[in-house]
């Protein structure tokens, strides 16, 4: 076990009927608030007049920036800020997806300084001094909800960086299951191939060789990640498997499972960012087409922790280490296909000769993310042991 601090401030509201406290949470930090949301999810429900009627309960100042886009643009982080400092907003408040909750913490990066927001992604600058924010969540995904990280898109380069920073965390996310019956089969199934993935980065990446409270934690997560979607997809508006989906996905990026792990990676990450870059992928699609590349390029060089995860996971017993761990690689590649995910870059038509574009460009994100033990060639590895 490493030595590590945990603290994470950001107070959640989990349940049904929580979204009419989004008022009076928002209305603790401004009488200002900048409301951030998508392209139109939020419409197709009665979600929308419930927020505005719980933000002007709380006799608060609205201005609306719709029109976040899946794989958020820095485009239209920057009209963001803009109407953030025209209005003088105090607070922002998300309601949506991890891409609209990720957008909403660059513009409150953004809107408190001078220079380009994007200075924060490349490490130029740190954040200091924020506006808060606060979210209601619909998608059960990116654990932005509960943590201090975003990935925002420079379109004119085609970089897709993302940055953390402990003044980022949202002061307040209300997690209501009921808001996210209306999230369609295939996000569903994306959204727990991405928490899956938040977990597998620190399981594999981790140097510590005895980690069994971590371990556990990671391996009934993913567990959970794959029943709950199951159960999900079987019955949409199944409450229990939504609230279990929901609280995995949150817990697998909220720093908890990487306490103690000591230094983790996110390479899979890496790789599935420059994707979305460059075909505008969704981001569980991406990683379910790089996860099992990734795993069988990395297996042998330490078959006993991908023998323990075939193990504990998909209850695999014969075979000698490395058998299991194929055996297991093949195990997640099925339900990744089960859950209509892909398993391999051709099923996202992903071109060949493009891969030493790709493999430079997430060696772009590997120098801002300072990662070691990855260059060009070994990424093309990856590439191709995906297709
Ligand atoms: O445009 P809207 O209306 O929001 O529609 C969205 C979008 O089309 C829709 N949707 C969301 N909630 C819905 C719904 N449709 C029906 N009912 C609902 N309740 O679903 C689509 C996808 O939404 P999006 O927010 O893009 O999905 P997700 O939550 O998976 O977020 C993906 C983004 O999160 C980033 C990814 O890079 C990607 O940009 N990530 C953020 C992380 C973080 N902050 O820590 C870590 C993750 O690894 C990830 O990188
Ligand atoms: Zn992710």
């Amino acid at each position: 076990m490493q030595n590590f601090v945990f603290h994470n401030p950001t107070k959640i509201l989990f349940g049904k009927n929580t979204v009419p406290a989004i008022g009076n949470e928002t209305a603790l930090f401004g009488k200002k608030v900048l409301l951030v949301y998508g392209t139109g999810s939020i419409k197709q429900t009665d979600l929308y007049e419930r927020i505005i009627e719980s933000l002007q309960k709380a006799e608060l100042t609205i201005i609306e920036h719709p029109g976040v886009q899946s794989n958020p643009v820095l485009s239209h982080v920057h009209q963001g800020i803009a109407l953030a400092k025209k209005h003088n907003c105090q607070v922002v408040c998300a309601v949506g997806g991890g891409s609209v909750l990720d957008e909403a913490k660059a513009i409150c990066a953004g809107s408190t300084v001078e220079h380009d927001v994007w200075k924060f992604f490349t490490g130029k600058k740190s954040v200091r001094n924020p506006l808060p924010m606060t979210s209601v969540l619909t998608l059960a995904a990116s654990g932005s909800e509960m943590n201090s990280g975003m990935v925002i898109t420079k379109e004119e380069t085609k970089q897709k960086f993302g940055f953390a920073n402990r003044h980022l965390h949202p002061k307040t996310s209300i997690l209501d299951p009921t808001v996210t019956f209306s999230v369609p089969a295939d996000y569903t199934a994306f959204g727990a191939v991405d928490a899956i993935s938040h977990v597998l980065e620190c399981y594999f990446t981790t140097e510590d060789p005895s980690t069994p409270v971590q371990d556990r934690l990671m391996e009934g997560l993913v567990i959970n990640s794959m029943e709950s979607c199951n159960k999900v997809l079987k019955n949409p508006e199944d409450y229990d498997a939504r609230a279990n989906l929901m609280w995995t996905a949150t817990l697998a990026l909220n720093g908890l499972t990487a306490a103690g792990l000591g230094k983790v990676g996110f390479p899979m990450h890496m790789i599935e960012h420059s994707l979305s870059a460059f075909y505008n992928v969704p981001h569980g699609a991406g990683l379910s087409a790089i996860i099992p590349g990734w795993m069988r390029f990395h297996a042998p060089l330490a078959p006993a922790r991908f023998a323990q995860f075939a193990e504990r996971v998909f209850d695999i017993r014969e075979g000698n280490d490395l058998e299991k761990a194929s055996r297991g690689i093949e195990q997640l590649c099925a339900w990744f296909h089960k859950v209509q995910s892909p398993a391999t870059l051709s099923e996202l038509k992903i071109p060949t000769n493009e891969f030493d574009a790709i493999a430079a460009n997430s060696m772009t994100i590997a120098k801002v993310w300072r990662m070691q033990g990855y260059d060009t060639a070994k990424i093309v590895a990856i590439l191709e042991d995906s297709v």
